[in-house]
């Protein structure tokens, strides 16, 4: 019998002009983007997480430290596939991804396919087992006003 582990992420990143904005490997187009130490890619940082912790592996932090200059500037993506590697290295298979992205503009929903498609690549599944969703925080709070934006992210293991 197969036994099942869900794993949790979550993200932020403050928004800031002059930086591109990239949500699950896809780049939005925008005039403001996501500040960060990498490229900012708060849904793969999530859904990174969510991984790591349903493998209980520790978090994107401990595999990739700010302060590592191997990981400036590095591709997300490339942490996304590394979080799967060593998952699978511990016995586990992917089974399945839900997430949310929370940022009050612009609308993300003409990327959803785009993305879906891109983290489907990273994450070696087909689509249909890969789920994004958006939602704006209705103009309350840091994401609300403009500031920053978030994403959840829950993660499915199996073996
Ligand atoms: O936050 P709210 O419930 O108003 O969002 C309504 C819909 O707008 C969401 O279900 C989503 O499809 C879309 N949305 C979007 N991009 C965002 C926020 C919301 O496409 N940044
Ligand atoms: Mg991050």
């Amino acid at each position: 019998m197969s036994e099942y582990r869900s794993g949790l992420g979550w993200d932020s990143h403050r928004i800031a002009a002059g930086r591109p904005m990239k949500i699950g490997g896809v780049v939005i187009e925008c005039e403001f983007g996501l500040e960060g130490h990498s490229d900012a890619d708060v849904l793969a940082h999530a859904i990174t997480d969510a991984i790591l912790g349903a493998a209980c592996l520790g978090d994107i932090g401990m595999h990739f430290p700010d302060h590592d200059a191997r990981w400036k500037d590095a591709d997300s993506m490339q942490l996304l596939e590394h979080a799967v590697a060593l998952s699978r290295q511990a016995g586990w298979e992917l089974v399945h991804i839900d997430s949310t992205v929370i940022l009050e503009k612009p609308k993300l929903k003409e990327y959803r396919e785009r993305i879906r498609l891109r983290l489907a690549q990273s994450l070696s599944l087909t689509q249909d087992r890969v789920s994004v969703k958006f939602k704006t925080a209705e103009r309350v709070g840091p994401v609300g006003e403009g500031r920053s934006a978030e994403a959840q992210a829950i993660a499915t293991l199996r073996r």
